[in-house]
């Protein structure tokens, strides 16, 4: 069942084709910028020059964190899952304004920010200091910037911007209902957000990022590909980073990410990574392709993300900082015509027994 017209983004999982306010999303990752497809998704039209320039100045004007956040993220616990993290600090962020008025700035404020966010972590973690943001570039080098303090190189940027672009928004998947079913209640913009950052946390969803890296790592080497799959797939265990609900062919993303993949590992010296991955890719697809099974987004994400200096843990905050772009807009656009979103559940239960007083309960 639908939960509702939409016309921000058309997955055909038939063809593998994905479309977002109507462009091929093959034409964003070869030509536009996160900063453009965030445009794109909230505004409904592809910005014009102007537009593009005056939207990436308000977009880089508001990365810089609140003092009590920043406070937070050097106190809390280095061991806390990044996605808890997260969780905490966007909600501090959202305690200032509660109001459900302007979901707009707040939702373009809050992709500002959550770079910010995620490198600080990443560098406090490591006992390195949080770089502050440089309003001179692009939300993907400066994302980049703040996690190593180097300026990416031209593939480092690119790889990041269409990753980014990538994974901004994709119809209603797991998370970004849990955002609408929130929003409908009229709540605020910014507890719809931690809905969607609780429910991308889990390894069925954002997380089968990190558990397919994890699983390149753990193969080591690409002669050990076939042994490793053969055993996993006759135990009956699922191969991260692949299957999906709607795909039944190959995820688009995961075409485009691939070649992001094979750059990268070149570029840092842990190409044996992708060669591994492409194996599986092969053994994997031979093996399952004809239930439906194909690589999905998260097959090789995970491996551009480490590639570009970001710890397994952190990926599925990645992964965060460009879908907040999808939920915003799917919320915004939901509340246009709000209805309370109240599903029924199947009883299967009894009813009218009787009631047995504690003491003469066995
Ligand atoms: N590896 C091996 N077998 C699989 C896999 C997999 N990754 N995914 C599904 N199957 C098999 C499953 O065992 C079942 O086989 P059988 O019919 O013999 O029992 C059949 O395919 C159907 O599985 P299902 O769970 O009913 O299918 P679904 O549509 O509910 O699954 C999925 C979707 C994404 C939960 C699942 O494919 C999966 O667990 N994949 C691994 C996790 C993953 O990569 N998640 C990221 C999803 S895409 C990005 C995102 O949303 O974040």
């Amino acid at each position: 069942m639908a939960v509702k017209e939409t016309s921000i983004t058309y997955i055909d999982g038939k063809m593998g084709r994905l479309f977002y306010r109507g462009y091929s999303i093959f034409d964003l990752a070869e030509f536009s910028s996160f900063e453009e497809v965030a445009f794109l998704l909230w505004k409904n039209k592809l910005p014009n020059m102007r537009e593009l320039e005056s939207f990436k100045k308000t977009m880089s004007e508001h990365r810089d964190l609140p003092d009590q956040v920043m406070e937070y993220l050097t106190n809390v616990d280095p061991s806390s899952n990044p996605m808890d993290v997260l969780r905490t600090a966007v909600s501090m962020i959202g305690t200032a304004d509660t109001s459900q008025d302007d979901i707009m700035t707040k939702s373009i404020k809050l992709t500002s920010k959550i770079p910010t966010l995620i490198t600080a972590f990443q560098r406090i973690r490591s006992g390195e200091q949080p770089i502050p943001p440089d309003p001179s570039l692009s939300h993907a080098s400066n994302f980049l910037y703040m996690l190593s303090g180097e300026k990416p190189t031209e593939i480092e940027e690119r790889a990041m911007d269409v990753a980014l672009i990538l994974h901004a928004d994709h119809e209603m998947n797991a998370s970004t209902f849990a955002c609408l079913v929130i929003a409908s209640t009229l709540s605020d913009i910014y507890s719809s957000v931690i809905g969607g950052i609780s429910a991308l946390k889990g390894p069925l969803h954002g997380a089968a990022n990190s558990e397919a890296l994890k699983m390149f790592l753990e193969i080591g080497s690409p002669e050990k590909v076939e042994e490793y799959v053969y055993k996993r797939l006759s135990r009956k265990e699922r191969l991260m980073g692949f299957g999906h609900r709607i795909y039944k062919t190959y995820d688009p993303r995961a075409i485009i990410l691939r070649s992001y993949a094979d750059k990268v590992t070149k570029l840092k010296g842990n190409h044996h990574l992708y060669e591994i991955a492409r194996k599986v890719e092969d053994l994997a697809v031979r093996t399952l392709g004809e239930k439906g099974i194909y690589p999905n987004v998260d097959f090789y994400s995970g491996l551009v993300f480490y590639s570009l200096g970001f710890s397994p843990g952190f990926f599925p905050t990645v992964f965060a900082s460009s879908r907040v772009v999808g939920w915003t807009a799917q919320v915004m656009e939901y509340l246009n015509d709000n209805r309370l979103i109240r599903p029924k559940a199947i009883y299967v239960g009894d009813v009218e027994k009787p009631y047995v007083p504690i003491e003469d309960r066995s």
